[in-house]
């Protein structure tokens, strides 16, 4: 029987290669997002995962196509640029609303789903939840807590034989970039080292890896029976989380001053 997979944030980016690549590979993938795209195979649901009443409905429906969920992948995620000081509320809010809260709301409809068909959550974390990005604190927060949680939901739902893994991208080459809202340094204290700051993250995802390569450890995560809780992508952010364990703290830092502050 095929596998019944849910995607969010599937209309572009890492949702949409992800979604196209499993679609190949043989799943029956759903769609969720705020923007309709047609893409061919892959069954599309309008919904905004920062509202729960959406995202019940939406798996409602699913359910009552397939009659299964097998796997969630927990994709839609927004970035947001910026000093603490200066970063709106509403933007702070808004950041936390989609990166945490549409993962909770997402879950808690999802479990009881995932439950009977044993089934697996796939939380798209970030490396910039391991090493805290200065001028990206507010992301690196909410993907961070994003790690906690898959792993206290890990040890929750193992009797149940549902398996949850946060993975862990690196720089990766999406629309992610042009979407970050970055806020206006007003009082201009920051300037220098935020411009700095941003344009060196920019340059890195825009030189970053394809999306593809997120979506086949996503695949391979799928397949595996036993998936470990934390799955970093590319073998040199591996190596850098590898490395950041056996440094004093001080120097982690330092060198994310100078590279990022
Ligand atoms: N690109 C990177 O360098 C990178 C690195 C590490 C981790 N990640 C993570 O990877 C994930 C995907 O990012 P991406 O790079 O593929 O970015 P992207 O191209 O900007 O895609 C983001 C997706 O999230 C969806 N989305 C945003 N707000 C939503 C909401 N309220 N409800 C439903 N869907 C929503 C968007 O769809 P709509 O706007 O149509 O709703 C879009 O499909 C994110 O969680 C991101 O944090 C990215």
């Amino acid at each position: 029987m095929k596998r019944v997979v849910v995607i969010t944030g599937g209309s572009s980016g890492i949702g949409e290669t992800t979604a196209r690549y499993l679609s190949h590979m043989g799943d029956i993938v759903y769609s969720l997002s705020r923007t309709k795209k047609d893409i061919f195979g892959i069954h599309y649901l309008e919904c905004d995962v920062t509202s729960i009443e959406q995202v019940r409905d939406s798996f409602i429906k699913i359910i009552g196509q397939t009659g299964k969920i097998d796997v969630v992948i927990n994709n839609a995620g927004i970035g947001i640029g910026g000093p603490v000081e200066n970063t709106k509320m509403e933007s702070i809010k808004q950041i936390i609303n989609v990166n945490m809260m549409g993962v909770f709301n997402v879950c808690k409809i999802a479990i009881p789903y995932l439950k009977i068909s044993q089934g697996k959550i796939i939380n798209i974390g970030s490396v910039a939840g391991e090493l805290t990005i200065p001028f990206q604190t507010f992301y690196s927060v909410t993907k961070s807590a994003i790690m906690a949680y898959s792993e206290g939901l890990a040890l929750e739902l193992k009797p149940f034989g549902v398996k949850v893994t946060c993975i862990l991208p690196g720089d990766t080459k999406t629309s992610f970039t042009k979407n970050r809202e970055n806020e206006v340094d007003i009082n201009k204290e920051y300037s220098v080292r935020y411009y700095k700051s941003i344009t060196k993250m920019e340059e890195d995802e825009k030189n970053g890896m394809l999306p593809i390569a997120v979506s086949k450890v996503i695949y391979r995560t799928i397949k595996k029976k036993n998936p470990g809780v934390k799955v970093v992508v590319g073998f040199s952010y591996r190596f850098l989380l590898f490395l950041k364990r056996f440094l004093p703290e001080r120097l982690v830092l330092y060198i994310l001053y100078k590279m990022y502050g």
